[in-house]
């Protein structure tokens, strides 16, 4: 595996692959790799000839008071755990190196963006869209893979590549949980273990909703109470939202007659978690 930092050098690798012909899958990730971002990785493997996965904590889509200083990162463990799945290039650029100067650009959402994530955290899916916009441009993959477990960020990705005519196959891939349901994320380091028992009431809660949907309730209040209050009993973290929304439009619905995304986010003292279930019970 050749770990390459500069964007030069990340270009010209890319311009030898296209003379090769070969197809080329990409998994920008920010490091701190788990099974999650691995099953994005092994997947790419299969469907293209080489893999370009990107480790990069991008500060553009960090709020002023969120955890940019505090993510956490393991560049060496990372680049043995992508070696393994077989990722054949891991571009590992510095903050001056994707942003050598303040941007001139700025990229906003119009769509999408004023639910869920987008609301409690003010630009961060436009940083999203910028790093990301770079990262395509850059590495000009055949096929980018993202994680359901921020299902907001994929319904957002999926309209970057149709509005701007990016020629890349968008591939979501379902959430990776820890064996008592726990999504896994970077961030679960960051639990104490009082919190991260708890934690598990998060998936825990969305399944009440989407048992409440199988008994046959219809009317996304009750649903959005029935996890709100199975949330409140276990969990001492403070909910920021839960939403019952059309996916991938996150749209408001009046009833589960189209996939919907049933979606919540709990911050604990050191770490915001999210959960979602994409269902479409017809
Ligand atoms: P990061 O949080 O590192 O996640 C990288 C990719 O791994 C994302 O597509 C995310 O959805 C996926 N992922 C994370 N946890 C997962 C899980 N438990 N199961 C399945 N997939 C999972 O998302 C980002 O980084 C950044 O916003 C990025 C796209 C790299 C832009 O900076």
């Amino acid at each position: 595996m050749k770990v390459i930092r500069s964007i030069d050098n990340m270009k010209q690798t890319v311009r030898d692959y296209q003379n090769e012909k070969k197809q080329i899958g990409f998994v920008p990730t920010m490091g701190f790799l788990h099974a999650g971002h691995l099953q994005l990785m092994k997947e790419a493997k299969k469907e293209n000839d080489v893999v370009v996965a990107s480790i990069f904590v991008n500060p553009l889509q960090f709020g002023p008071n969120e955890d940019f200083e505090k993510y956490p990162r393991d560049e060496q463990k990372d680049s043995l755990l992508a070696e393994n799945v077989g990722v054949d290039v891991l571009f590992i650029p510095t903050a001056d190196e994707m942003y050598p100067n303040p941007m001139l650009i700025q990229m906003a959402l119009k769509e999408r963006v004023d639910v869920l994530c987008g609301r409690s955290r003010p630009g961060h899916f436009d940083g999203v869209l910028t790093v990301v916009t770079k990262l395509f441009h850059i590495i000009h993959p055949d096929k980018a893979y993202f994680g359901l477990k921020d299902a907001q960020q994929v319904a957002v990705i999926d309209a970057l590549i149709r509005d701007l005519n990016f020629p890349i196959e968008l591939v979501g891939l379902p959430t990776i949980r820890e064996v008592d349901g726990l999504a896994k994320s970077s961030r679960n380091v960051n639990l104490t273990e009082q919190e991260r028992k708890e934690a598990t009431w998060i998936y825990q809660g969305l399944q009440t909703g989407q048992q409440l949907i199988r008994n046959g309730e219809q009317n996304p209040t009750k649903i959005i109470n029935g996890v709100t209050k199975t949330l409140e009993q276990k969990v001492s973290g403070k909910i920021d939202y839960v939403e019952l929304l059309s996916y991938p439009s996150l749209e408001p619905v009046t009833s589960i007659n189209q996939q919907v995304i049933l979606a919540t986010a709990v911050y604990f003292k050191q770490a915001r978690l999210i959960d979602n279930l994409l269902l479409d019970e017809n």
